[in-house]
């Protein structure tokens, strides 16, 4: 129908004649001419519309906003002083010789043309085919598409194998809830859908196959965010036979080609590595946002017995932590603000953020500090802290005083938070990897083990006895991959022997048999000649979203769900008819 996109032409089509079909976003009249600005996947042109061709005017006349037209013409170049330099196609403009309308619309909800307001997002999401045709959106899901095509050549290239594995399946371990779908032919039974294809990739390293990767959607029934969807899409690998050095080391040059291809930009080469335990002691955060300069200091050393409870006693406390953060130039921060930041602290659970503002140490000494926790400080602690965290004059010191926990969620977060409020963020890409992470951690409330990764991830091969003597200090063969503070993609080494797999679940106390129920499959197949194997998953909208600049994964997926994990498109979840129920065994009881 077409013999060019619109968003194409330019000088080099002049004098050709061309047809162009697309929707209307803007129709002005212009004593008697008629522009038409035609939008199609490629971009926008401007259609001229003469008076002396009467028939296409009539047509032209009762173009309005979304309609989709066809339109036969002439390329020529724009009159001079009219080129329009946002517009790819801004130095040429097509005379129509025909307009045909091919469909009509009714007035957008979503105004297209317009540089209003944003829509809000449940108009945008109701209406998601409308608010696709926005050449943003457009441009993202463009991106997204040239993403995974870089991503599976790359791997092609690698020789990995594309394939696919089941979406209707058994639970696996990914620790968040399920979603279920009952089983018509098996009744009061259930498929889960695949949080990861976790167990089956690493059964089709059992079978062979050495290297495999799929673009697989997984399914998490957890509480949303920004970043996360209950369907999202992984790129998931994994391979046999080869070293956590070597996968990361196949992986990071990956990652190096797509940002070269893509956005033309140089990561690293290697990337920069970091231990958990020298992230969370510096950053407070397993994926640190390296962009913002400020860091955790240690301070509860200098804090032990001092008069004031807050500090004293997380400094005493095995589990406690006590750090300062310092802000340089911050001494300018308002009360107001600084209470601001009491309140964002407040919501990881911290129960106050106290302070010293350094207005002039270099003068007057402690006389020159400003702050309401000075009285409680001996002189020791003081010098100790400003020796520490190198505070000059102008800045100001930020604390935290809590179990450690707490503290890396509060003190982490406000690090970032003031790297954002106050312009702090260094430009560009900062990727890294996370490595040597805890095997374990115990569960708050009922002080259990749990596994950080997931239950099929191997521990440091000379670390296997501390299951038994130690967990709390055993690593794991795991790696995280954080770009800008956000984790992009994850995985490890996996236990390769049925009897370290054995010895791991008996520790997190999951029973012979609720192992045989829940993957006893895989137990299994460790006995039938399992080689050493391993892999990871990248979060591959997570990915697209940072590449392209957007704010939430939403925007780049075509259909995502809301906050409260529905589809407003198609009104998914809905009831359904008591005679598929039946059939399905199932009845509804609604809570009171
Ligand atoms: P993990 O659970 O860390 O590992 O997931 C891998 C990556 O997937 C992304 N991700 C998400 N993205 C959007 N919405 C979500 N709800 C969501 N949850 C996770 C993150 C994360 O880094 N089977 C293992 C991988 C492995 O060991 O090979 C796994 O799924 O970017
Ligand atoms: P208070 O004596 O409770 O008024 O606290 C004195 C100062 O210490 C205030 O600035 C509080 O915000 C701060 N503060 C209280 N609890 C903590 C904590 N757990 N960590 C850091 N600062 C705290």
């Amino acid at each position: 129908m077409r013999s060019h996109y619109c968003g194409d032409l330019n000088r080099a089509q002049i004098g050709q004649a061309v047809t162009l079909v697309g929707w209307v976003h803007r129709r002005r009249d212009h004593g008697g001419v008629i522009f038409i600005d035609l939008r199609d996947r490629g971009g926008l042109v401007q259609v001229v519309i003469d008076p002396d061709n009467p028939d296409t005017f009539r047509m032209a006349e009762q173009a309005r906003s979304e309609y989709v037209v066809r339109i036969e013409g002439l390329v020529r170049p724009r009159p001079a002083g009219t080129e329009n330099k946002d517009l790819a196609t801004g130095e040429i403009e097509v005379l129509a010789r025909a307009l045909t309308i091919l469909n009509t619309a009714e007035t957008p909800p979503i105004h297209l043309a317009e540089h209003g307001p944003e829509p809000s997002e449940e108009l945008r999401l109701r209406y998601r085919y409308i608010d696709l045709r926005r050449p943003e959106m457009q441009e993202r899901l463009r991106v997204r598409s040239r993403i995974t095509r870089t991503l599976r050549n790359f791997l092609d290239d690698h020789g990995f194998l594309d394939i696919e594995t089941p979406i209707l399946t058994k639970s696996t371990p990914e620790g968040a809830r399920d979603y279920l779908v009952p089983s018509r032919t098996h009744p009061g039974e259930f498929f889960a859908l695949p949080q990861s294809p976790q167990l089956f990739k690493q059964l089709l390293m059992m079978s062979g196959m050495d290297r495999y990767y799929q673009i697989a959607r997984c399914f998490r029934d957890e509480d949303l965010r920004a970043d996360r969807q209950p369907e999202f899409t992984q790129l998931d690998i994994e391979v046999s036979f080869m070293s956590e050095d070597e996968l990361m080391g196949l992986m990071e040059e990956m990652i190096r080609v797509l940002f070269r291809d893509i956005l033309g930009a140089e990561l690293p080469n290697p990337l920069p590595r970091l231990t958990y335990a020298e992230a969370m002691r510096r950053f407070g955060s397993d994926r640190p946002d390296l962009r913002v300069p400020l860091e955790l200091v240690d301070v509860a050393d200098l804090m032990t017995g001092v008069d004031f409870k807050v500090f004293a006693g997380p400094a005493a406390d095995p589990e406690g932590r006590v750090v300062a953060l310092r802000l340089p130039q911050g001494a300018e921060l308002s009360r107001k603000a600084i209470d601001d930041y009491g309140q964002f602290v407040a919501i990881y659970g911290a129960k106050g953020l106290a302070y010293i503002k350094v207005n002039d140490w270099a003068g007057q000494g402690r006389e020159g500090l400003q702050s309401p926790i000075l009285k409680f400080l001996p002189d020791s602690a003081v010098d100790g802290i400003m020796a520490r965290t190198g505070a000059v004059d102008g800045d100001l010191i930020f604390f935290g005083a809590d179990k450690a926990k707490v503290v890396n969620e509060a003190i982490g977060a406000l690090r970032v938070k003031l790297g954002q409020d106050l312009g702090l963020m260094a430009e560009g890409w900062h990727p890294l990897w996370v490595v040597d992470f805890p095997m374990f951690e115990r569960e708050g409330h009922t002080g259990r083990w749990t596994a950080l990764h997931h239950p099929f991830t191997s521990p440091k091969e000379d670390q296997v006895d501390l299951l038994e003597t130690n967990p709390g200090a055993c690593l794991s063969r795991a790696y995280d991959m954080v770009l800008n503070g956000t984790e992009i993609g994850g995985g490890s080494i996996r236990i390769h022997r049925e009897e370290v797999q054995r010895r791991v679940l008996k520790l997190l106390e999951i029973s012979d048999d609720q192992a045989e129920d829940r993957f006893g499959f895989l137990l299994k197949a460790l006995k039938y000649g399992c080689p050493p194997h391993g892999g990871l998953a990248f979060g591959l909208d997570r990915l697209v979203m940072l590449m392209t600049g957007a704010s939430s994964i939403r925007d780049v997926m075509a259909f995502p769900k809301t906050q409260t994990a529905a589809c407003l498109l198609t009104s998914a979840p809905s009831p359904v008819d008591q005679t598929q129920l039946n059939e399905l065994a199932l009845r509804i009881k609604l809570r009171p």
